[in-house]
């Protein structure tokens, strides 16, 4: 009774003067319905998931809220303004409006727990045969898609809400042996990936490596035409698989609200590619891809708070120090350089807090879920003080059912802009040992 007194008097308080929070919009429950993947010829086919091969696989609730995502007038204008930066250095203004959206709320551990089990899910695959493309002739399943295990390139799952209103796409990280325990057909294209978008300069750690691109002037010096081409000239690259991804699922689901999540390199592409769309992104442990999203030259939106990472300070790979001769990242044949991400962040300060020593097996995100985001979350819990009413809940949702279960795993720190966190006066910057310039006779490698 004691506890209760001061939430009760609160509530009765919130009643009286009418400043209840905003309405909310009703927790959506998400079920797997599709896996996606690319083939050798850099097309994206997509499979149904029957529910029986998927046993264990099970149902996502996640609560809303409304979020402002500023978006550009049309997608083709956003094309525009990003081919004439690219291709003549030059900004144009865009018109971005603010649109309310109906976004993920990933206030709790619990939230952040839905999201965490479906980026981890992309790491295994069904072994179905039945493989369909989207064509503009509507979803062709005539084409048969030869698959094999070999091939590599992006894949994941597609999760859609009960009601049809909203679609999850999840997109698998990086497959390298050491970092989720276990190789994976996709160590190949990952790695150009990863070398490519979080590296200052084609990951050239040192004078044996041999680099990625060929951008590398001596020195700490690096052309900077060269690193951009090297990112958007081919077509196989996971940004541009992601904005076909995007726009083959919003093809399927025209009226469906899309939501983007991912752990490691697929955390990084949900962001890019939520940045690209004005999409909620739910990200773990990604490495930093603000760096990537200038060279891509994407537009930036006034705000782009609505990506959320989730990281830990003992993941080098996110924190951006999984580099140099000796690290097990170079081991690996990875250069994680990058230490800003775009959004807002959540990040846990395991080296202090729990004494973590920084270490690249803790990246996974089995060892983020098992360690914590899930029941046994070593994270500790906040003292236990008076909360407003409604705050474990789904604030404002009438609460029809007064049954449900109210979430009650951890409140984790509020997110914060990422450069607040990560950079200096709210500016965090990349590869200051680097000097960018002009090195070469640009118009030559320039299409
Ligand atoms: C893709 O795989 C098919 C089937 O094995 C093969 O015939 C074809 O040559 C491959 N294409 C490329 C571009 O590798
Ligand atoms: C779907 O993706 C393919 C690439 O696999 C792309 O060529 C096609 O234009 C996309 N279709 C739609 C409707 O977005
Ligand atoms: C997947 O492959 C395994 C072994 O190759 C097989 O036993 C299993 O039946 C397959 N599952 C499906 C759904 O085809
Ligand atoms: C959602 O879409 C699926 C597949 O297209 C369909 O079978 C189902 O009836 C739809 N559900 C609702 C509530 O519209
Ligand atoms: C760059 O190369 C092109 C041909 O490859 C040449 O026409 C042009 O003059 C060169 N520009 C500079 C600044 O050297």
């Amino acid at each position: 009774m004691l506890f209760s007194l001061p939430l009760a008097i609160q509530a009765l308080v919130t009643t009286f003067l009418g400043v209840s929070e905003p309405q909310q919009p009703p927790p959506l429950t998400f079920e797997l319905r599709h896996e996606h993947r690319l083939t050798n010829t850099s097309r994206i086919v997509f499979s149904d998931v029957k529910q029986s091969n998927f046993a264990a696989e099970r149902v996502y609730r996640i609560p809303r809220k409304i979020l402002k995502i500023p978006r550009p007038s049309s997608h083709e204008d956003f094309l525009a303004a990003r081919t004439m930066s690219m291709k003549d250095d030059m900004s144009m203004m865009l018109d971005w409006q603010e649109d309310e959206i109906p976004g993920p709320d990933v206030s709790s551990r619990d939230d952040l727990l839905q999201f965490a089990h479906m980026a981890f899910n992309t790491y295994y695959a069904d072994n179905t045969t039945e493989w369909y493309d989207v064509s503009d002739r509507g979803w062709d399943k005539s084409t048969p898609h030869g698959w094999l295990p070999g091939e590599d390139g992006m894949r994941g799952h597609i999760f859609v809400s009960q009601d049809n209103s909203t679609v999850v796409i999840a997109i698998k990280g990086t497959s390298a042996g050491w970092l989720v325990g276990g190789g994976g057909p996709s160590t190949g294209k990952d790695k150009l990936n990863d070398n490519l978008l979080f590296s200052c300069c084609c990951a050239r750690v040192g004078p044996t490596w041999s680099t990625v691109c060929g951008c590398h002037e001596g020195g700490y010096k690096c052309d900077q035409q060269c690193v951009q081409d090297a990112l958007t000239e081919k077509e196989d690259l996971f940004y541009p698989v992601g904005l076909n991804l995007y726009n083959n699922v919003s093809y399927m689901y025209p009226n469906a609200n899309i939501w983007i999540t991912g752990h490691s390199l697929g955390g990084s592409l949900s962001s890019l590619i939520g940045v690209t769309f004005g999409a909620p992104v739910v990200a773990f442990e990604a490495p930093a891809e603000k760096l990537a999203a200038g060279r891509l030259h994407l537009p930036s939106p006034p705000s782009t708070q609505h990506v959320t990472h989730f990281y830990h300070t003992a993941d080098p790979i996110a924190m951006g120090a999984c580099n140099g001769v000796s690290s097990s990242c170079a081991i690996g044949g990875f250069a994680m350089e990058t230490r800003c991400h775009l959004g807002q962040v959540i990040r846990l300060d395991t080296v202090s807090t729990l004494g973590w020593s920084v270490d690249v097996r803790t990246h996974g995100i089995k060892y983020v879920i098992d360690h914590l985001l899930g029941p046994n979350s070593e994270w500790p819990e906040p003292d236990a003080e008076p909360e407003p009413s409604g705050f474990w809940g789904w604030p404002g949702w009438p609460g029809k059912d007064k049954d449900e279960p109210k979430q009650t795993t951890g409140r984790l720190p509020p997110p914060r802009p990422a450069g607040d966190v990560e950079g200096e006066d709210g500016v965090c910057s990349d590869c200051f040992n680097w000097e960018f310039g002009d090195y070469r006779n640009a118009s030559k490698t320039r299409r």
